[in-house]
């Protein structure tokens, strides 16, 4: 008997510790490092390191809706340049931004720039990422003449055009991105599977560095050892160019 009672306490124990301590919600179980309890009565899901917030019974993302009077509203466009950061507190790069370089966004890589001498005092720092997103569609911030857009490539990695070129490769998507005032920004071909960085190494490309990659149904499982992240947007003043070009 008393060995019985040991073996069911251990494996009590056992069982406890795989599925994490639970708490309660109202009526409800949960394990808080999955979701958030709020008033004691709504559950909301943890996604990208963000607990979900809770308005009026919805469950929603700061990065792209505010609640006011129990009413969920989608944050303004911005059509302001920013900065990116990645968020996901549960990340080492959390914080860290979104550089580009290569023709191609990578988190917390070097930003990489050119500025034509002749410009010279007017030439912006370039050591920064600028970028600005307007109707749905994304660009870095640059004074180069015919600007530089940004795209979803093949891969759903972000790059962008050469400065005097337009070409963009084949199978690219350059619409259907958010910016949201205050809040992030956001990729919404993807039907809802958001951003993730990927460490170096794990597949996703994009060289030596963290990659940033959009999932999507087809490619979650290809991109699953990479980490869900949002992109917090840090406004900047409207007019202001990170660089004269991205190389
Ligand atoms: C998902 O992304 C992959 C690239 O990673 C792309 O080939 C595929 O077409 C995308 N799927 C959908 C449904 O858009």
């Amino acid at each position: 008997m008393p060995r019985f009672t040991l073996t069911a306490a251990a494996l009590v124990g056992l069982a406890s510790g795989v599925l994490g301590d639970l708490e309660t919600c109202g009526q409800a179980q949960y394990d808080p490092t999955q979701y958030v309890c709020w008033d004691n009565q709504f559950l909301c899901p943890i996604t990208a390191g963000e607990p979900l917030s809770n308005c009026a019974g919805a469950c929603y993302s700061k990065f792209m809706y505010s609640c006011t009077n129990n009413v969920l509203a989608l944050l303004p466009a911005t059509e302001a340049p920013f900065t990116l950061t990645v968020d996901n507190p549960a990340l080492l790069i959390h914080g860290k931004p979104v550089t580009a370089a290569g023709r191609h966004w990578s988190l917390d890589g070097e930003t990489s720039s050119y500025c034509p001498d002749q410009v010279g005092d007017a030439c912006p720092p370039g050591d920064e990422t600028v970028i600005v997103s307007i109707g749905g569609r994304v660009s870095m911030s640059v004074m180069v003449p015919g600007g530089q857009q940004a795209y979803l490539d093949p891969f759903w990695n972000m790059g962008y055009t050469q400065a005097h070129s337009a070409a963009i490769p084949a199978g690219s998507i350059s619409d259907g991105f958010g910016a949201y005032e205050g809040g992030g920004f956001v990729n919404l071909n993807g039907n809802g599977w958001g951003w993730a960085a990927c460490p170096p190494r794990a597949s996703g490309g994009g060289g030596p560095g963290w990659n940033l990659v959009a999932r999507n149904e087809t490619n979650a499982e290809k991109y699953n050892d990479c980490h869900p992240i949002n992109l917090k947007i840090n406004s900047l003043p409207s007019g202001t160019f990170g660089a004269w070009q991205y190389t």
